[in-house]
């Protein structure tokens, strides 16, 4: 539809320089630039290298994302950019940029949440959210259950992990077999050659008297890691096929069996699992089983839109400007532990004149 909204979105919470278009629902260009291999030999992402590699891709990245889709920037009806959680220094790379497009182009100004945007991105795929819909979000930094109606103002969180977030787990795991950085996409590949039942690895805040919604992945972590110690110590082999197998199956395991438990309770019939560890293959075919069966209807976008990227900001932007939300105002900051209710960071009402007061005492 032409009157929906045109919007950009830029995301640099982690180790992705992200940018979207969007055009309501519909994607019209998703470019990403990532530092990953940047931060392999460190077994993890180091924030100093990330937002150096964010400052050197931002606008080369933007440039790509406006050719891909056929756009004039002067065209777009907003401009919208993770405000957080995520690293510091990373985040405000992006919340700069944004606010230099949009003070350029004379444009609004949306500063989002980045876990709501995680879930706001499946829309590109299958169509607009229906209101309620469970959100499983499962990244590197983050484990949670969310609740969401309004997904521009209305996520309510059920549940988190109390220690390691799934896909830190997948990392961890990894390293311990050797495999390399990011953990998750080798271990998925890995874990095809293998047996999920060959090992039994605790399945962790399972028990009837433990929270329905929380995670823990802290436990498993170790458990992997004491096994293949083991087994190095008695100078065996590592049947590390079966042990990623077996480590995946334990997660998936909790968390589809979490999340369905979450459906059921609150009456909600639409699962949405988003986030990095939602490209995970046994992930994926594990919790299409269990919702088939509970007659929940699943919804999981395409792998290249769970882990981070830039449509999934424009996205929950586009949503922000079809919902008439407020923008945000220029002294927008960064906020790295920005939390999951704030889905967005709307200009506080008299800012302005609060600043120019200031500014005329
Ligand atoms: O959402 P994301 O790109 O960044 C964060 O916001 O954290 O998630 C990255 C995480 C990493 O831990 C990575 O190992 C994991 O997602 N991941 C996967 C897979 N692909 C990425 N985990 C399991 N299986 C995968 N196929
Ligand atoms: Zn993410």
């Amino acid at each position: 539809m032409a009157d929906e909204p045109l919007v950009l979105g830029i995301e640099t919470s982690c180790d992705e320089t992200g940018v979207g278009i969007v055009r309501g629902t519909t994607l019209l260009a998703d470019a990403v630039a990532s530092s990953v291999n940047d931060h392999a030999r460190f077994g993890g992402v180091v924030p100093e290298i990330a937002s150096r590699a964010h400052l050197e891709a931002m606008v080369p990245t933007i440039q790509r994302a406006l050719d891909t889709a056929g756009v004039k920037a002067s065209d777009l009806d907003g401009i919208a950019v993770t405000a957080g959680p995520g690293l510091a220094g990373a985040l405000l790379v992006g919340v700069s940029a944004a606010k230099a497009y949009a003070w350029a182009l004379d444009k609004p100004l949306y500063g989002v949440n980045h876990l709501a945007s995680h879930i706001c991105v499946d829309q590109l795929e299958h169509g607009r959210l229906p209101e309620p819909t469970m959100a499983l979000l499962v990244s590197g930094g983050h484990s949670s259950l969310l609740l969401s109606g309004d997904i521009t103002s209305d996520v309510r969180p059920l549940g988190a992990t109390i220690d390691d977030a799934a896909g830190e787990a997948f990392d961890k795991v990894a390293r311990v077999l050797g495999l390399g950085f990011p953990g998750g996409p080798v271990v998925d590949r890995m874990a095809r050659e293998g047996d999920g039942r060959a090992i039994a690895f605790p399945r962790g805040l399972s028990s009837a008297s433990d929270p329905a919604y929380d995670f823990s992945f802290s436990g498993l972590k170790t458990a992997v890691a004491r096994w293949v110690e083991a087994k190095r110590r008695a100078g065996e082999t590592v049947p590390v096929a079966d042990v990623a197998a077996s480590f995946q199956e334990a997660v998936t395991d909790v968390l589809t069996r979490k999340a369905v438990r979450a459906c059921k309770d609150n009456d909600v019939d639409h699962l949405m699992i988003g986030g990095g560890v939602a490209a995970n293959s046994r992930l994926r075919e594990m919790a299409q089983q269990r919702c088939d069966k509970a007659g929940i209807v699943l919804r999981v976008p395409r792998p290249g839109l769970c882990t981070d990227n830039g449509a999934m900001v424009a996205a929950l932007g586009a949503e922000m400007v079809w919902r008439n939300r407020a923008a945000s105002s220029f002294d927008l900051s960064a906020d790295s532990s920005l939390p999951v209710t704030e889905t967005h960071v709307p200009a506080r009402h008299g800012d302005f004149h609060a600043h120019a007061h200031e500014a005329l005492k």
